[in-house]
């Protein structure tokens, strides 16, 4: 049991004790955050006069050997130690002896937990902003693909309108491209410094706080100390876009479940992101997508978690703040896992085009569009809708769609049909009609098209 506080305490910590209050088996996680933050602190205090340029030479040398040894597997972080924060300070202390004991001058580990806690998820931030951009690339190279390919729009799970598969795909891409902006908006609102905030009111040594945060890559320093020990809203921030990244990723892998069913056969996963049965040998499962969509949970649990954590915490620094990393971190690696796994199976999977056509074809998706046909022959719209509701109930009795209905037929039900009623509500017509900004027409798709590529260039 190593601890960095011993000097007031009489007896040795009970052994749950110290187990349960140790953060080593987690917070082991940022070993390279927290030296780096140490030695950003250490060269600011030689700049500020606070040690000497020796005593700093020692102390960077001494931490890079650190880092180099963790790395290489030679130096082992262990339990004896009660966070990481001690492990570094103590193994500094073996090394360089009384230089490693001013390392800590100016500093608590509040401000300290504090910086590395931002740093790691900083550091991911910029990671997971490029797997959802991973993802989007994908995503747009199949819109520009399936620019063509038609297949029903759904309302209720029940076919509403014909719609192509660029368009489907287009609405998961306004949806990741918010997600890219989220993580931005979250990385920029974070990026400050808190070193220098000390245990809650500062210090009294002449730190230059602006010189850690631009060693550190921070645009500044924070402006309230209480507020720098104490701050966990961009990990609550991060975990909500995160959780929303995977609300998406579980509506997509629930369309991707139904599209890969048998019944509707719209799309094939392939082998390598399928799994099978251990005892039925026909079986092709979507394991993947059912993860996924099974993970948000774990996701939307951080989430309540550390807003459910942090809401009774009296300012400043308290011990329950400890609770800000394994879920969070579990979060960060379960979503980048979910976007990399993702992007792969879309990226893999055999788009059935026959069958989503002539799905589309089923189900009278056109017959918004024979009520339109109507009207611009002046027939009211809402006396259209009843025609052609009756149009479809015969259809419904003879097991017919709409196209199939000779004119003869038509024109019992409404003298107004002619023979340019069959283009009029043709699959192509249909889409190609819809050309308002956003809809699904070729023209709107390649102008969504070309906004995107703008977009993806400038990310
Ligand atoms: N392990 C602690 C944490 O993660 C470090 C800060 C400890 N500070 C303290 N005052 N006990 O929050």
């Amino acid at each position: 049991m190593a601890q960095l506080w011993g000097g007031r305490f009489t007896k040795e910590t009970d052994k749950l004790v110290y187990n349960f209050n140790a953060s080593i088996s987690f917070d082991q996680k940022f070993y390279k955050e927290d030296i780096e933050g140490s030695m950003a602190h250490v060269k600011m205090l030689a700049a500020t006069g606070v040690l000497t340029e020796a005593e700093r030479d020692e102390i960077l040398s001494g931490l890079s050997g650190i880092l180099a040894d963790v790395e290489s597997g030679t130096l082992e972080i262990t339990s004896e130690y009660e966070d990481i924060h001690s492990f570094v300070e103590a193994n500094l202390i073996d090394r360089i002896g009384d230089a490693g004991k001013k390392l800590h001058t100016g500093r608590s580990r509040n401000d300290q937990v504090a910086l590395d806690m931002r740093l790691y998820t900083r550091k991911e931030i910029v990671n997971l902003k490029e797997l959802v951009k991973e993802l989007m690339v994908v995503l747009h190279g199949l819109m520009k693909e399936h620019i063509d390919t038609f297949m029903p729009g759904f309302t209720h799970l029940q076919k509403a309108q014909p719609i192509t598969l660029a368009h489907h795909f287009g609405a998961y891409m306004e949806m990741f491209k918010r997600d890219y902006g989220r993580l931005s908006d979250i990385y920029e609102r974070m990026n400050y410094c808190p070193l220098g905030a000390g245990a809650l009111a500062g210090t009294t040594y002449p730190l230059d706080r602006d010189m850690t945060a631009e060693l550190l890559g921070f645009k500044g320093a924070t402006l309230n100390s209480m507020d720098s020990v104490s701050d966990r809203d961009y990990v609550i921030e991060l975990l909500s876009a995160l959780s929303t990244i995977m609300m998406h990723l579980s509506r997509f892998s629930e369309e991707i479940i139904i599209w890969n069913s048998n019944e509707y056969g719209f799309v094939e996963l392939d082998d390598a992101y399928s799994t099978g049965s251990s005892i039925m040998p026909q079986k092709k499962n979507p394991d993947i997508a059912e993860l996924v969509r099974g993970k948000t949970g774990r996701v939307y649990g951080a989430l309540m978690q550390m807003l459910t954590t942090m809401k009774g915490i009296p300012l400043a620094y308290n011990k329950d703040m400890q609770e800000d990393k394994e879920f969070t971190f579990d979060a960060i690696d379960t979503v980048k896992g979910c976007l990399a796994l993702f992007t792969g199976m879309i990226k893999t999977m055999t788009v059935n085009k026959g069958t989503m056509e002539s799905s589309a074809k089923k189900g009278f998706t056109n017959a918004t569009d024979a009520a339109d046909y109507l009207v611009n022959k002046g027939v009211p719209f809402r006396d259209a809708h009843g025609i052609v509701g009756q149009l479809v109930l015969y259809c419904i009795e003879k097991n017919i769609s709409l196209d199939e209905m000779s004119l003869e037929e038509y024109k019992k039900i409404s003298s107004v049909f002619e023979d340019d009623i069959y283009d009029a509500i043709s699959l192509e017509t249909c889409v190609e009609k819809r050309e308002t900004i956003g809809a699904p027409s070729r023209t709107s798709m390649e102008k969504v098209i070309a906004v995107n590529d703008e977009y993806l260039k400038g990310i």
